[in-house]
């Protein structure tokens, strides 16, 4: 089964041409991170326009790479929710005028389910069920995946994502933005014990995350050295950051596969891409016996080819949506409406 699919939930334009799930045919990615750059973050309306701009010759990329004829597709796979509204309307739209002018199925598709689907085609393998940590600009979530379309969230963030806060602490540091990846690489030259920062614990549920405290923490080291006229050991800020989020979300996954004899651990999404996330998972997972399916860095970010996989196993569970289909700017993984 071909699926064309379209992601346009931030700031990544995507369409992705997919075979039967995990067979990628092409995978096209336009980034506005440049756009925003000099914002220091998203700004809705841009990134609603530049998607306007750029999703049709995108999509004739894919068409074009993916060596398909148009009368090939058999569905349109779209991200609906969560995300920007206007972002998301905008490949919601395309999705739709093109399942219509090929009349064929339209698959709605929640973006968190994609990121998690994108380990499916790194690993031809995997199956649920499985314990899913997805980390992201957006979200920062632990769900424990019964099936490929059943799933329940046993941990979430109270307060910011970690992507958000890898963000901050990037921009506190001065190395731009989105500053995750760069944080990353400074963090491999730093001493991880020299700033001393909080591993936030929540009340009532042990599994859910907190991250605003560590944000703040992380601002006052720099406010302090400033005022001090001392300099900041950025690469060890950088390194101390990254172990506070990285203890703040491996031993809620590690407790979540306990808790229901999973024995199959998956990790997507932007922020699993961090090389300190993935080397103290590996780790854990060595530690408790458990099997460990990290997404490749390249299929961690948004993409399109996620949203065609996932869209797959969305049709096979009849998950199709009428042309009222609407998109929504929050909605939970596990609990699904269109
Ligand atoms: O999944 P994604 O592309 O978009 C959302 O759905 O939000 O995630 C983007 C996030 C950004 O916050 C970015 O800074 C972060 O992922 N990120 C990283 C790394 N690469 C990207 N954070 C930490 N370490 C990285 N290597
Ligand atoms: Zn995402």
């Amino acid at each position: 089964m071909i699926i064309l699919s379209v992601e346009s939930s931030c700031d990544e334009t995507a369409v992705a041409v997919t075979k039967d799930g995990r067979e990628v045919l092409a995978d096209e990615i336009y980034s506005q991170v440049d756009l925003h750059a000099v914002y220091g973050g998203v700004v809705p309306e841009l990134a609603s326009r530049s998607h306007i701009e750029v999703i049709t010759r995108l999509a004739e990329s894919a068409l074009r790479k993916s060596g398909i004829k148009k009368s090939d597709i058999d569905a349109v796979a779209v991200t609906y929710a969560p995300g920007l509204i206007g972002a998301l309307l905008v490949g919601l739209n395309f999705a739709k005028s093109v399942a219509s002018a090929l009349g064929v199925p339209l698959i709605p598709v929640h973006h968190i389910r994609g990121h998690i689907a994108a380990n499916y085609i790194a690993y031809p393998e995997l199956k649920p069920p499985f314990i899913a940590l997805v980390v992201s600009g957006g979200h920062s979530l632990i769900l424990d995946v019964q099936d490929y379309t059943r799933m329940r969230i046993l941990g979430t963030t109270r307060d910011d994502a970690a992507g958000e806060c890898f963000d901050k602490a990037a921009r506190v540091i001065g190395i731009g933005y989105p500053g995750g990846a760069a944080v990353d690489v400074l963090a491999k030259s730093g001493d991880d014990m020299k700033y001393y920062l909080p591993r936030a614990k929540v009340d009532d549920n042990p599994l859910d995350f907190s991250f605003s405290g560590l944000k703040t923490a992380v601002i006052n080291i720099a406010h302090n050295a400033s005022q001090k006229g001392e300099e900041l050991d950025k690469a060890s800020l950088a390194a101390s950051f990254s172990a506070a989020v990285s203890d703040s979300l491996i031993p809620r996954v590690m407790e979540a596969a306990k808790m229901t004899e999973r024995d199959t651990i998956v990790c997507a999404g932007g922020v699993a891409a961090n090389s300190r996330i993935r080397e103290d998972l590996t780790k854990a997972c060595s530690l408790a016996g458990k099997t460990l399916y990290l997404a490749p860095p390249k299929l961690c970010g948004d993409n399109g080819a996620m949203i065609g996989c996932q869209g797959y196993y969305e049709y096979l569970a009849g998950n199709i949506a009428k042309a009222d289909l609407n998109a929504y700017a929050t909605m939970d993984a596990d609990d699904i409406s269109f």
